[in-house]
């Protein structure tokens, strides 16, 4: 029993909340797939299932557009694999930032009573994150290594301060304003309790669209006839959605429940929260045909799509890749619809998201941001981007 007068109540004394961080600690903890993880990445040899799909069809690079529809069996497979490698490339860049969010967060938590549990819960966490990061990373490397000899979609490790967006709407400024922007949240979060909490509402809105499309990629493995042979790359996008399931559940009770046990927010702390949800969304406002469910800015995939269609697997010419990358980004096709539609849906899932929290702002809470996009907007941009073009050859 508490007796000694504290200005604000410890975790421990808000047992519903107490019990939810403990439970899901608890049970992610039994389920952890850290050592399945990193035996598919000590097992995994490209040769092995080159002739595979990885993920159900249409989580295939480009799908539904043009390229894809004129694309024989064998090409679908590598734009299948493809998939795999272009969107896990961008899942180990927020995770390197969400390693890094969740020490300085839980910093500036356990900085009141009683958050012990909870400090623990995100050590858990990142460690699987690490092993998460060595899976794809084994994958991606290796696989473009063996088709390519070069990184078109993988990257050489970098910090938390980088763009998380591989493919972002960028340029050496705007890349120096995020990075100063990444290390203002950290100090902040590192020293403040309430803005630490709704670093978890933001991690929450990230993960969100993520898991949905994480959960579709995760069905391949757990329909496959025949599990112990299944492709590893298949392993490993189950294996990873159950880790991320829990993460998802800390996101929760981190920026949603833990709320009620903080000091009421000030008006600083509301702003900082505000401009938390809003760099989200204006992360996510853009979204991409190549890999459905990102949110990248078409233009800076270009240099990457130009060098797979100049590959040994589309072989193309200049002229004829050039012609392709018009259709396939420049004209409304199935393939953009759907990545769209993707945007649409996530921005009204974080709008559900985000209504329980009481200080986010009416932009926000509408995601404005993310809906002032429309498709018109990103062909022409597109159209404008692709008169500029020039591929380098690979
Ligand atoms: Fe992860
Ligand atoms: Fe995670």
């Amino acid at each position: 029993m508490r007796t000694l007068p504290a200005a604000v109540p410890a975790l421990s004394e808000d047992k519903k909340t107490s019990k939810k961080i403990a439970i899901n600690h608890k049970r992610n903890k039994k389920q952890d797939h850290t050592e399945l993880m990193d035996q598919c990445a000590k097992d995994f040899r490209y040769e092995d299932c080159t002739d595979e799909y990885w993920n159900p069809e249409e989580f295939s690079l480009l799908y539904a557009t043009p390229l894809w529809i004129e694309a024989d069996e064998g090409q679908r497979v590598l734009l299948n694999q493809l998939f795999w490698v272009a969107y896990y490339s961008q899942i180990i860049s927020a995770e390197v930032a969400t390693i890094f969010f969740n020490q300085t967060s839980a910093a500036g938590m356990y900085a009141l009573e009683g958050f012990r549990d909870v400090c623990d819960m995100l050590d858990l966490e990142s460690a699987q994150e690490r092993a998460h990061i060595n899976a794809f990373k084994t994958v991606s490397d290796q696989f473009e290594e063996a088709v390519f000899g070069e990184r078109v979609f993988s990257w050489e490790m970098r910090g938390p301060y980088a763009q998380t967006m591989i493919f972002p709407d960028s340029n050496k400024l705007k890349d120096w304003w995020k990075s100063l922007q990444l290390r203002s949240f950290g100090l902040l979060s590192a020293g403040n309790a309430f803005i630490a909490s709704q670093y978890f509402t933001v991690r929450g809105m990230r993960t969100l669209n993520g898991k949905m499309v994480q959960q579709k990629l995760s069905l391949y493995y757990q329909r496959h006839p025949d599990q112990e042979n299944a492709p590893l790359p298949s392993a490993i996008s189950y294996y990873h959605f159950m880790d991320e399931s829990f993460h998802f559940n800390s996101s929760c009770i981190l920026g949603h429940d833990l709320i009620g046990s903080l000091p009421k927010p000030t008006a600083f702390e509301r702003m900082v929260g505000n401009k938390g949800i809003r760099g989200c969304q204006f992360d996510h406002r853009n979204f991409s045909a190549v890999v459905k469910g990102l949110f990248w800015y078409e233009p800076a995939t270009f240099q990457a799509v130009y060098k797979v269609l100049r590959s040994d697997i589309f072989k193309m010419e200049d002229a004829e890749a050039r012609h392709m990358m018009y259709r396939c980004f420049g004209e409304e096709n199935d393939g953009n619809i759907a990545s769209f539609d993707v945007l649409k849906t996530a921005a009204d899932s974080y709008e559900k998201f985000l209504d329980p929290l009481d200080y986010v702002s009416d932009r926000n809470r509408k995601m404005q941001v993310m809906r002032d996009t429309t498709l018109e907007g990103y062909l022409s941009t597109n159209r404008r981007a692709l008169s500029r073009f020039r591929g380098t050859n690979v």
